[in-house]
């Protein structure tokens, strides 16, 4: 069912279709003129308007620039007299979905119109998703009021409207992607299409075919065209996400298109105009890899026209309350929960963790304490059991880098340590790195390699 306006300056043609509409299920209202037209569809909200073209006072176009300056999402169909097809042609270059020809086939009329709706439909639910969007990735989605994230939001809001180019740093779940997608939803190219492309993910070899696409026939297997994300992305915006994973090779290929702002796809000779925004995001200091030579100056300096770095979660520890506030409410909906609050023990302990995985952790935290507990509040017993497995792996904060670890290093540091902590005596030492006493001695014997390493008097 679907409300329709029908406009005709023939009684007798209005009659008729409105008959068969109601007919078909639909509620039909009439306007004998483009200006009763305007009116009838501000009353009743129509999904559809089928009008005829040649009326007195407002014609057919004139209806549909007015009605569709007001509400884009209106579905037209003009009806037209037989032999006037130029008249119907013209009004679907401006805008109208699909068009008839009189006299009217109840058949055909039936099925255009159907379409129409289904036209319509599509619309709104379209609208719908874009504003569900634009909810969860305005300003309102991203929680936080600490130094750190006012000064990273003040820039996000300044650069949303221009096209500069932008670099997001941060550690791992600090929200680069949230940043990046609010970028998008809050800039004129927000109808546009976001995309985004984890560099870390791709190998070498496929890099260019995704970004740019290809003709068939460009290398073996390429039987059909593919468009790459760059016209994928167009007039939109394309995250580049661990751009710092990005092959040397390929990084001077998109330098070039930032350069030209256009593409080839591979195997194509014309080019292609592309009108993209690129937001990039790191958790690498790309500095440092400048210094390697294995991220290209040029390009660094390209994307890092406006750097936003956030901060991580162990920065800005006033945040947490709110983070969490918001999580819950957003797992309180999603799970039909009515968890009220978290319990001061609860609070501390949140607020006491080096949340390692930033946001990320702290909001899987709260989305399983959720889901689990049974109180009113979450209390540390919903959460300590995540802290603490979490605290275990990440105990020594170590990052393995390109440079990798020197594990000998680390076990003679972790060994020391152990020994210390229990003021040499051996047994205690190896108790708390879960080894036997004969397994650390001798460990402990190879690290201070010297020969005349005593045994310890406290051997039982
Ligand atoms: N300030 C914030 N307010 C609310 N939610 C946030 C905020 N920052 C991050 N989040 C949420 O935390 C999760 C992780 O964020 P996101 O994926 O953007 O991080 P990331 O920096 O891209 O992480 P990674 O480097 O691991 O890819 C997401 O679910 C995101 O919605
Ligand atoms: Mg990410």
């Amino acid at each position: 069912m679907a409300v329709i306006v029908v406009v005709d300056d023939e009684p007798l043609q209005r009659d008729i279709l409105k008959t068969i509409l109601d007919d078909d299920g639909h509620e039909t209202h009439s306007a004998a003129s483009g200006e009763e037209a305007l009116d009838t569809t501000k009353k009743f909200h129509p999904d559809v308007i089928l009008t005829d073209l040649r009326m007195e006072g407002m014609d057919g176009v004139e209806l549909m620039e007015h009605a569709k300056a007001e509400n884009p999402a209106l579905t037209f169909i003009v009806m037209t007299a037989h032999g006037s097809v130029g008249s119907a042609v013209e009004a679907m270059k401006k805008g109208a979905f699909d068009y008839l020809q009189k006299p009217l086939e109840k058949d055909k009329l039936l099925i255009t119109v159907r379409r129409a709706i289904q036209h319509a439909e599509l619309l709104k639910e379209n609208r719908h998703l874009h504003k569900e969007l634009f909810d969860r990735f305005s300003m309102e989605g991203i929680a936080g009021k600490s130094q750190g994230m006012r000064e990273a939001l003040g820039i996000m809001k300044k650069v949303s409207n221009s096209p500069a180019t932008v670099l997001i740093a941060g550690e791992s779940g600090t929200g680069k992607e949230l940043i990046a997608r609010a970028i998008h939803y809050n800039s004129l190219r927000r109808t546009k299409p976001f995309i985004a492309l984890n560099c870390s993910a791709i190998p070498e070899n496929l890099f260019e075919s995704e970004l740019f696409g290809y003709e068939p026939g460009a290398f073996t297997g390429a039987s059909t065209r593919k468009i790459g994300l760059f016209e994928a992305a167009n007039h939109g915006t394309l995250f580049l996400d661990e751009i710092g994973d990005m092959p040397l090779m390929m990084q001077s290929k998109l330098l070039r298109v930032l350069q030209d702002k256009e593409i080839r796809r591979l195997g194509g000779k014309e080019p292609i105009a592309i009108n993209v925004r690129i937001i990039s995001a790191t958790n690498k200091d790309l500095e440092k890899e400048l210094i390697r030579n294995s991220f290209r100056e040029d390009l660094y300096y390209r994307l890092r026209v406006v750097t936003i770095q956030l901060p991580s979660l162990r920065e800005r520890k006033e945040d947490i309350p709110e983070l969490v506030d918001f999580f819950m409410t957003r797992y309180n909906k999603e799970f039909g929960k009515r968890i009220k609050g978290v319990h001061d023990s609860a609070l501390r302990a949140l607020s006491e963790y080096a949340w390692p995985g930033n946001i990320r952790q702290l909001e899987s935290v709260i989305e399983r304490a959720v889901i689990l507990s049974d109180h009113e509040n979450i209390r540390l017993d919903d959460i300590k059991s995540e802290l603490r497995t979490s605290l275990q792996t990440d105990a020594f904060n170590l990052e393995l880098t390109d440079e990798g670890i020197n594990f000998e290093e680390l076990e003679k540091a972790l060994l020391r340590k152990a020994m210390a902590k229990s003021n040499g005596v051996v047994a205690r030492a190896a108790k708390l790195l879960g080894m036997s006493y004969k397994t650390f001695w001798y460990r402990w014997e190879k690290i201070n390699s010297g020969p005349s390493q005593k045994h310890p008097s406290d051997e039982q």
